[in-house]
């Protein structure tokens, strides 16, 4: 009998806690005897001739891989194989060379982590292509459906409170308001969790419209009623401005992403507040650490349970965390249900009952 070959990729922007999950399955499935296949970068790999990729094997895995943030395997969040970016500025189907590229591997099955825009993308190659398919869901933005938790999202959430908690001192030895931009995309899942885990004064989410009279006399109470020599807010990314634009960096070649939206906000604080003001966008920060423990739990027993999937022939599935168990559920279902902060679930109530604005 041949052994199971599977594949395994990474797809989307990366964050903490890929490699762990690479680990995982690559332990699981050498436990099985089963070969694993890296796929690198994305599915931009299997676009190349000759095919990009490398044969894992569990010895590549000491711990110290396991350690490091972003993917050995490379990923790309961009390159939509439906729609594919020619030289020539036409868009091109190549969905096709993908899946040749999988079956030339001789892959019963692929394990994908991504995001929901990535886990949309396998799913269609994975019934076009019919191959089985299992995912992981990774994302700082923690807005997978259908999941409490995704890859990443802990740490990110780690190094954004801790740049809080470095803020804080300088912000206290000059009398300043310190304004902290967060990642995050449409979700403001990131800067919520930070603004309540760092002290937060002010929280200013995508789902929560703002108005900024009531941002500045916030600040204002704190330093005349509180007698607060500073304050900390945390902006969401995705935050528009209160004319209704969002704020977006325009980088080589015209692709867009949110940011500066926090410069906007500091300057209108320290307009109407007279508090000198500084701003701080943490950026890929965000993204670049090493995983902390509890994304390591997390990418462990979601590589085990991909791996349990696909050898229970348990497709066009997703592993999630759901009470503190490991389960799956359909992937057509997580897409569909984006997860974006609940304005009236218990993080928001918690913020307002300790008194933070949440700028309405
Ligand atoms: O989705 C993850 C994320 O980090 C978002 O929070 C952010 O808006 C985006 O990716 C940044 O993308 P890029 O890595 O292409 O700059």
């Amino acid at each position: 009998m041949t052994r199971k070959r599977i594949g395994i990729l990474t797809s989307g922007g990366d964050c903490a806690g890929l490699n762990a999950v690479i680990r995982a399955v690559v332990h699981a499935a050498t436990e099985k005897n089963w070969e694993v296949i890296g796929l690198e970068d994305g599915t931009a790999g299997l676009l190349d001739r000759p095919l990009r990729y490398k044969v894992l094997t569990k010895e590549m895995f000491d711990t110290t891989i396991m350690r490091l943030g972003g993917t050995i395997l490379g990923t790309t969040n961009k390159g939509n194989p439906f729609q594919f970016p020619m030289p020539d500025g036409t868009l091109k189907d190549r969905s096709n060379e993908i899946i040749e590229g999988i079956h030339e591997l001789g892959l019963e099955a692929v394990i994908g982590i991504g995001g929901d825009g990535s886990m949309a993308i396998l799913r269609t190659l994975a019934q076009r292509g019919k191959f089985g398919l299992v995912c992981v869901p990774k994302t700082i933005d923690n807005d997978v459906g259908r999941t409490e938790m995704s890859v990443g999202f802990e740490t990110a959430l780690y190094v954004a409170t801790e740049a809080l908690d470095r803020l804080q001192p300088t912000a206290a030895s000059h009398d300043r308001v310190m304004v902290l931009e967060v990642m995050g995309r449409d979700a403001g899942n990131i800067a919520l969790s930070t603004g309540i885990a760092g002290g937060a004064d002010v929280i200013l989410l995508p789902e929560i419209p703002y108005n900024i009279d009531k941002v500045a006399a916030k600040i204002i109470k704190v330093r005349d009623t509180e007698q607060r020599n500073f304050a900390l807010v945390v902006v969401s990314e995705a935050v528009k401005t209160v004319e209704g634009s969002a704020k977006q960096m325009e980088y080589a070649g015209g692709e867009k992403r949110f940011g500066g939206i926090g410069y906007h906000i500091g300057e209108q604080i320290a307009q109407k507040t007279g508090f000198e003001t500084r701003v701080t966008v943490l950026g890929h920060v965000q993204r670049g650490a090493q995983p902390i423990p509890s994304d390591r739990l997390v990418a462990a027993a979601f590589g085990v349970k991909a791996v349990e999937l696909v050898a229970d022939g348990k497709f066009d599935r997703m592993v999630a965390w759901s009470n503190r168990q490991v389960i799956d559920v359909s992937i057509e279902e997580a897409i569909a249900s984006y997860q974006t902060v609940d304005v009236n679930g218990t993080l928001v109530n918690t913020a307002r009952a300790l008194g933070i604005c949440m700028g309405d």
